[in-house]
């Protein structure tokens, strides 16, 4: 009975207690012996609006429905204007706010409010994102400066002037608000506010006198915001500079299924709407269920590429709508896809034509008269079947034609296996082999590290980018896929192999990027934000640990090791070496590294680990972060401890 007792108990023991066994390993690499060329394009990002990415998120405006536009995406064809704003907020004033149509600021911002104050001072303010009845509004902080404009028009018999005001949600100013008599024309008015305190803020629009005004775009941006001097008014500074932090080498943008859009065809993503000045470019409503104010347009994910050193890499559609919706409206016949083909033409010509060009005109007008050096274009973003190909071949044809020297990027649909993707690379080896090959997959930890090994089975002139992907953990309670060290894990383990075969991978980013707290759409994400903060995930430290320690040439090595649950790669530049090591196990392992033709002497040891499921909070940020510690190399040897769930990287000098 005792025995029985002592082994029920032994089978209970705490994954804990587990973790304490520790096995031996070995692992052997010489730095003069390499395999494959790694990409220099290898780590890069994916940017989407979705989870208020764009707006909401890295653009910086702070107005939620800056200019009336808001329509609702199920059925597009019903409106909200008033979203975001409150009307007829001040005690004891009349009035009426009313959706106007007739002589709008232009024909791609057709409507507008009109505020007809009958007695007392009408309010009305713009509430920002996620505000309540009571609570929440726009996050100002003491100090700082804030420019605001607002397009506005007396519309006749209005008799006195127009406050436009920082204050808090009981009215109290939080800045010197500054008033305006307005003429029958549409003007742009400006100020710019200092706060006084740190509040969430509401904009206000008081009227002092009678009759009517019409209001349209009104926008609000820090002074601080990153790229103010850009047409759009800048990006979320801490949200770009998180990017930077990621060594991206490429940006894909603006989607995924955004590119597509859904339903409708006026939901296509049309690049051109998204240039030009801000009250001119045509909003639309988002494929993941909110507007796109297209503040953040093409020029802006241009000159954010060039702000984080990355390549740009647009995606445009291929004529289809998103094929994995329910999509209402037919694709584009043959005979408008041969049209559309000069939209692609046009956006290199925005990218990389002279300024004598219409296209390169316009990008010079908006501040950028040197070409952006375009080199890749995405035609389609999960697509798949013949009524893909039918029009990427049109699409493409059109490209190389004019551009041999654009790289074109071909999809291979929405999934990791199967006879989808089978088909898609029969066509793309058969027909389009110079294209890199875009691959998709969301799968749980599982299947990521069973196949750590998935391109060594490629043909090595294949060139893949796995554009979207990222590991699935089962859904929590809460409702969300976690963002815990366990799938960050299961991710590096996958990217050794991806590194060990960066001769065929050639570019990979994990999707999506970015997500508002409380406002997301789709769980995992790689970057959390809300109003005033940033939250990097463990997923984020593996991709910044991976992409800054990438190395030119791959380093042929070998591991010893009982724990099968260890992954490794080694790789080069000219002057370091990196050994990444990823433990994915509950087993700590004491980890001999013998590394010839690499100098003695001292080295980085950097490690991500915790437990298993844990995740980093708004209120614990650093619970997960890779902390890095010297260690040396003597006699081409050492060795270290690589915890239960870790992921290590040595760098050593080689010269
Ligand atoms: O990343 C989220 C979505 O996943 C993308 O929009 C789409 O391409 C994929 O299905």
């Amino acid at each position: 009975m005792r025995k029985f007792i002592a082994l029920f108990v032994a089978l209970m023991l705490p994954v804990a207690a587990l973790a304490e066994v520790t096995t031996a390993s070995t692992l052997t690499a010489d730095a003069n012996v390499t395999t494959v060329e790694m990409s220099d394009t290898l780590y890069g990002l994916f940017f989407e609006d979705i989870n208020y990415g764009a707006d909401g998120g890295l653009y910086a405006e702070l107005l939620q429905n800056r200019s009336f536009e808001y329509e609702d995406i199920l059925n597009p064809r019903v409106t909200d204007h008033y979203n975001g704003w409150g009307f007829n907020l001040a005690f004891g004033a009349t009035g009426t706010a009313t959706v106007q149509t007739e002589n709008p600021l232009n024909e791609n911002n057709p409507t507008y409010m009109r505020v007809n104050c009958t007695k007392g001072e009408y309010r009305f303010a713009n509430l920002g994102y996620q505000a309540t009845t009571f609570a929440g509004g726009i996050p100002v902080e003491e100090g700082k400066t804030y420019r605001c404009f607002v397009w506005m028009r007396n519309a006749g018999d209005f008799d006195g002037q127009v406050e436009i005001a920082l204050t808090k949600r009981t009215g109290k100013s939080l800045a010197v608000p500054k008033r305006f008599t307005l003429t029958n024309e549409w003007q742009k008015y400006e100020v710019t506010f200092k706060a006084a305190h740190t509040e969430d803020a509401v904009l206000s629009f008081i009227m002092h006198g009678t009759g009517a005004v019409d209001f349209d775009m009104a926008s609000l941006i820090p002074a601080d915001a990153y790229g103010a001097d850009w047409p759009n008014g800048g990006l979320r500074a801490d949200l770009v500079q998180a990017l930077k932090d990621l060594n991206p080498s490429f940006l894909r943008f603006p989607g995924g299924c955004v590119t597509e859009g859904s339903y409708y065809r006026e939901n296509f993503y049309d690049w051109k709407d998204t240039v030009g000045p801000i009250e001119a470019r045509k909003e639309n409503f988002n494929t993941w269920g909110y507007m796109q104010s297209y503040g953040l347009g093409y020029y802006e994910y241009f000159m954010l590429s060039e702000a984080i050193g990355a390549e740009p890499l647009p995606v445009v559609h291929s004529g289809l709508l998103c094929q994995a919706r329910d999509v209402k409206e037919a694709p584009l016949t043959i005979a408008e896809t041969h049209e559309y083909a000069q939209d692609l033409l046009d956006l290199i010509e925005f990218a990389n034509g002279d300024v004598t060009t219409e296209w390169g005109a316009l990008r010079a007008e908006m501040g950028h008269p040197e070409p952006f050096n375009l080199k890749y274009l995405g035609i389609g973003n999960e697509n798949w079947d013949q009524v893909y190909w039918d029009r990427f071949d049109i699409l493409y044809k059109a490209v190389k034609t004019a551009h041999p020297e654009i790289t074109i990027i071909s999809s291979a649909g929405p999934v990791a296996e199967g006879d989808m993707p089978a088909r898609a690379w029969r066509t793309i080896r058969s027909k389009y082999p110079d294209t890199i090959v875009d691959e998709h997959y969301y799968m749980d930890s599982a299947w990521f590290l069973n196949n750590v090994d998935r391109y060594d089975k490629y043909p090595r002139t294949t060139r893949v980018f796995v554009g979207e992907y990222a590991c699935h953990e089962a859904t929590q309670p809460n409702g969300r896929r976690p963002n815990n060290l366990y799938s960050a894990l299961c991710e590096a383990a996958y990217m050794t192999g991806l590194e060990r075969n960066s001769d065929v991978v050639v570019m990979a980013s994990y999707a999506p990027l970015l997500a508002r707290e409380g406002m997301q759409q789709w769980t995992p994400d790689l970057i959390w934000y809300n109003a005033r903060e940033v939250l990097l995930t463990p997923n984020y430290h593996v991709q910044q640990m991976f992409a800054s320690t990438a190395g030119d040439q791959v380093v042929a090595s070998e591991m010893d090791s009982r724990n099968k649950l260890i992954y490794h790669v080694v790789t080069r530049t000219a002057d370091r070496l990196y050994v990444k090591l990823v433990n994915v196990s509950a087993y700590a392992d004491k980890m001999t590294v013998n590394l010839a033709n690499v100098p003695d002497g001292m080295g980085a040891v950097t490690c991500l680990t915790g437990e298993k499921n844990d995740i980093n909070t708004f209120q614990n940020k650093e619970r997960i972060a890779p902390r890095t510690n010297e260690v040396t190399l003597e006699n081409g040897a050492l060795t270290i401890e690589l915890p239960a769930y870790s992921a290590t990287i040595l760098t050593f000098k080689l010269k």
